[in-house]
């Protein structure tokens, strides 16, 4: 599919809905390396500072039911866990639903958001961003976030404080080639075969005990076929959760 690259944009999100909106079709991916606006969960903002993050959404023309377009989120954690893995010698965890981490920080969030639907239920469109913090902000993380979130590459990458503004752009175009190339790799498969082991075997808070948004505190006993989370409640009864946020219990 085609990859478009700008300097800057509101949200690749945002933008991509709208061509949606305005009848796109074909699938794309947008990549930019700063965002004016950039959007998070739950109406929050993801910061985006140039220089140090990478900004990308993929548009898909696609029609299938929301529960199956939510499947998307943990598929791109996966496709963009394997290609970071590329050129760190560890592995990311990912944080059900949609955050993945490293080192115990956040270091990228990923924002499904689908079409209006059609009469039938469906989807026509889906656009899926994920936005990474490749390096620490000059003079650190805003006060806010500073106590979770974290950069992928501090000293993992080779000659890092060496690169120059070009060398750094030509990485972050490579990088976010090896995410299409990842997620399309599981695209094509989905939804017949999902990369739930891969998902498994990253799962930050698999075996753990985490608060959900709003709710209890509960064990977490690992990720379903379908990517919910199963969970057990303090009076042992258990349920798998096919949406929402949940935070680790320190
Ligand atoms: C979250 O952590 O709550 C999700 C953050 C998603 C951020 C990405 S950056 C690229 C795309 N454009 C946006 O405005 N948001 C997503």
């Amino acid at each position: 599919m085609e990859i478009r690259i700008v300097e800057e944009t509101t949200s690749t999100n945002t933008a991509l809905y709208e061509e949606g909106l305005a009848g796109r079709r074909d699938d794309c991916m947008l990549v930019a390396f700063r965002q004016t606006n950039g959007k998070g969960r739950r109406g929050r903002d993801f910061y985006s500072p140039v220089d140090t993050g990478l900004y990308l959404s993929i548009f898909l023309h696609t029609e299938m039911e929301v529960s199956k377009a939510m499947l998307l989120t943990p598929l791109m954690a996966v496709a963009a866990s394997e290609a970071v893995e590329k050129y760190i010698d560890d592995s990311m965890s990912i944080k059900w639903v949609n955050d993945l981490y490293y080192k115990d920080k956040k270091v990228s969030g990923i924002l499904t958001e689908s079409s209006p639907l059609t009469l039938d239920g469906k989807t026509e469109f889906v656009v899926i961003g994920i936005g990474l913090n490749l390096f620490e902000p000059e003079g650190g993380f805003p006060e806010d976030i500073k106590n979770r979130a974290g950069a992928i590459f501090y000293k993992n990458i080779k000659n890092v404080t060496d690169m120059s503004h070009n060398e750094l752009v030509d990485f972050k175009k490579e990088l976010a080639q090896v995410i299409l190339e990842r997620f399309e790799f599981w695209y094509s498969k989905f939804p017949d075969e999902l990369p739930v082991e891969e998902y498994r075997k990253r799962s930050y808070i698999s075996s753990r005990w985490v608060q959900i948004l709003d709710g209890p505190e509960v064990f977490v006993e690992g990720i379903s076929d379908d990517f919910g989370l199963a969970i057990q409640y303090k009076n042992g009864s258990k349920n798998i959760l096919k949406a929402g946020e949940v935070s680790l219990v320190l």
